[in-house]
């Protein structure tokens, strides 16, 4: 496993002309943003050795290097979803790369279905805290030395960058909810009661990835930053029939706001 990483970051490291400390995985709502890289040195994953292939629909899979205003960067477009049959080792195994090219912060994104009866559909959610429900844990099997055995998971998203994102908010008048993401396998959406259940085990949001990513960061020691954009409504009541389709729609709306706070963030961070 150790050896496959650094196999793959030494190939990255020989087609990099940069030093990037910040990685983004450009998750739903933040696509755009790969548009505003410059001096873009792009690399598709089916020519990286060792990474895994990108099958959903939207997502054209390959890394960015460059600079997103001042800073330089390297942006996954395209993730590993669990739901599409890869295992927990290969749906991180890039944020482990990350950990051998010099990353230091992380920022992710996701579309989220919300159950806080506070939200609405289109609503950014900054992630304060998460759960995780997948049946299998990334870290599970012989522990790499990357980090500790049993990793401490008490601030798994930076307080620090919560709080500069809150101030980008509210300096761009951006309204924005906080609250704990629950991550389950997918590919269902829940069921009302799962809803239910999700909301009062604690959560406010619930998707079908980020967890996996979030864990394997902060056992690397890589400080992260993520925000769901509240695709569909799991609140009792409100629940309504929900597509790929719907929940991309949202997104895409949600988009610009998001793109908004994230772009100055990495820009202050
Ligand atoms: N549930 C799970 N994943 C999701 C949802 C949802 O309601 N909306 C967007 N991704």
């Amino acid at each position: 496993m150790l050896e496959k990483i650094q196999q793959t970051a030494a190939f990255l490291k020989e087609k990099m002309h940069t030093h990037p400390e910040t990685a983004i995985i450009l998750g739903t709502g933040l696509g755009s943003l790969a548009h505003e890289i410059t001096e873009k040195y792009e690399i598709s994953y089916k020519d990286i050795p060792n990474f895994p292939l990108s099958t959903v629909e939207g997502h054209s899979g390959k890394l960015i290097f460059g600079k997103l205003g001042n800073k330089d960067i390297m942006a996954m477009q395209g993730r590993f979803h669990y739901y599409e049959g890869y295992s927990m080792q290969e749906v991180t195994f890039p944020v482990r790369v990350m950990r051998e090219l010099g990353i230091r912060t992380l920022f992710v994104s996701n579309a989220a279905g919300g159950m806080n009866p506070d939200f609405e559909i289109g609503d950014l959610m900054i992630i304060t805290d998460h759960i995780n429900l997948f049946p299998e844990h990334p870290l599970r099997g012989r522990n790499i030395d990357y980090g500790p055995r049993f990793p401490d998971m008490s601030e798994a998203y930076d307080h620090e960058l919560i709080r500069q994102a809150d101030a980008i908010a509210a300096e761009k008048g951006i309204r924005v909810q906080h609250g704990v993401y629950l991550g389950t396998q997918g590919p269902t959406f829940e069921t009302p009661a799962e809803y239910k259940m999700f909301h009062i085990m604690g959560a406010d949001a619930v998707g079908m990835s980020t967890v996996p990513e979030v864990i394997v960061a902060n056992h690397c020691g890589i400080r992260v930053f993520g925000v769901s954009v509240i695709t569909d409504l799991g609140v009792e009541g409100k629940i309504v029939e929900v597509s790929h389709e719907e929940v991309q729609r949202a997104a895409d709306a949600a988009q610009p706001r998001m793109t908004d706070i994230m772009r100055e963030l990495i820009n202050r961070s």
